[in-house]
């Protein structure tokens, strides 16, 4: 079986962790700092803040701006449900708007409409690696003094028009192990204010800057060495990783037939001054069963994955506080339609050629 994702795991991860063991400081040693000062410049920001993972990124972000009951934050459905739990665990209510059809992401023309005396953030999610369309997303913003928080947890090393996610509001990434890069479980918050930063830190470690004095109600919600140790030899590859996947995802959208007597299939589309980083390579399947192709490709020794198949909204907790009648038409349709196939950096030739050839053959 090709499978959906693996992390690629090497020499330098092994001894990366192995030198953290023998070093004794397992948690709050060298290694968490060094990984911020790499993703900063990664992401082109001030400040990179490690924590315990993309959820817990997202959680801090939020809680830092002072976000909380009351409060509304504007959101899409259709994504992993972390971005919006994340902003119940805060108390506040998340506002659900629909996402554009060909680029999957939040549709910054309906965000106006949601926008209430309580509003007090928008939080696009650069889905499957594609950035959002930050320009007017930071215009409205900042016209209605809006705190921005990006949930990149799938886009590391994505742009918009040659400026990285993560970098135009506060960024929060997800190091889990199937992301492009990983430390195995692992988060990170990018931002340039210092304020904001310092209060992100506090949040992350129960609150203490100096040991055992406590500024607020803190959480635990620190990166270990050990994650820090693996994610570092990961970011040392990233410009190599998203390469492939660049590659893989050109190969793909080449040689994918999208109409064949038996089926229509729509290929992702590629936009001018973005720069996708392929996290998934995902296909719609219009008027087809989606989950009998699924099982075809998987019989067929291909690994798929359904990247989500309800929307945020009509998950059952979000049902059960009265959300779920909305209508979000598109995010519901491409739920019903989305499949997405391997793309990732371990795949080879034959592996490219054999998913090619299941998808072409699929009938459905
Ligand atoms: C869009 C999105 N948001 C948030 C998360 C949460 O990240 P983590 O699994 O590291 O908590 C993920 C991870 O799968 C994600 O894909």
């Amino acid at each position: 079986m090709i499978p959906i994702s693996k992390p690629i795991i090497g020499e330098a991860e092994n001894q990366a962790v192995l030198e953290v063991l023998e070093s004794g400081m397992l948690v709050q040693g060298p290694r968490v700092a060094q990984l911020e000062e790499k993703f900063a410049s990664i992401c082109g920001t001030k400040y990179a803040i490690g924590v315990s993972s993309g959820t817990a990124a997202l959680h801090i972000a939020l809680l830092a701006h002072g976000i909380g009951p009351g409060d509304e934050v504007i959101t899409t459905p259709f994504t992993f449900m972390a971005s919006v739990s994340s902003i119940l665990y805060t108390g506040a209510r998340p506002v659900f708007i629909d996402i554009d059809e060909d680029t999957f992401n939040i549709d910054p023309a309906l965000i106006n409409n949601a926008i209430t005396s309580r509003t007090k953030a928008i939080l696009p999610v650069h889905l499957y690696g594609l950035p959002c369309d930050m320009g007017p997303i930071m215009a409205i913003a900042e016209k209605h003094g809006l705190a921005v928080i990006e949930d990149a947890c799938q886009a590391i090393g994505a742009d918009y028009h040659g400026q990285r996610v993560g970098s135009f509001g506060v960024g929060c990434f997800s190091l889990y192990a199937t992301k492009n890069i990983m430390s195995g479980e692992g988060g990170i918050i990018t931002t340039d204010d210092d304020a904001y930063a310092r209060r992100c830190r506090l949040i992350r470690n129960h609150g203490m800057e100096r040991r055992y004095v406590h500024e607020c109600i803190g959480y635990n919600l620190r990166m270990s060495d050990l994650h820090a140790a693996i994610g570092l030899a990961q970011a040392a590859r990233l410009d190599e990783f998203t390469e492939k996947r660049c590659q893989n995802a050109a190969y793909l959208n080449t040689h994918i037939i999208p109409y064949t007597p038996n089926r229509t299939l729509i290929t992702p589309k590629v936009y001018d001054g973005y720069r996708h980083v392929w996290h998934q390579y995902t296909i719609r399947l219009p008027g087809c069963d989606r989950d009998a192709a699924a099982r075809q490709l998987n019989e067929a020794g291909i690994g798929t994955g359904i990247f989500y198949p309800i929307p945020a909204n009509k998950q059952r907790p979000l049902v059960e506080l009265g959300y779920g009648e909305q209508p979000l038409p598109v995010s519901e349709q491409l739920a019903r339609e989305v499949i997405s196939l391997p793309v990732h950096p371990a795949l080879n030739q034959l592996d490219l050629e054999k998913i090619v050839t299941e998808v072409n053959r699929l009938s459905c």
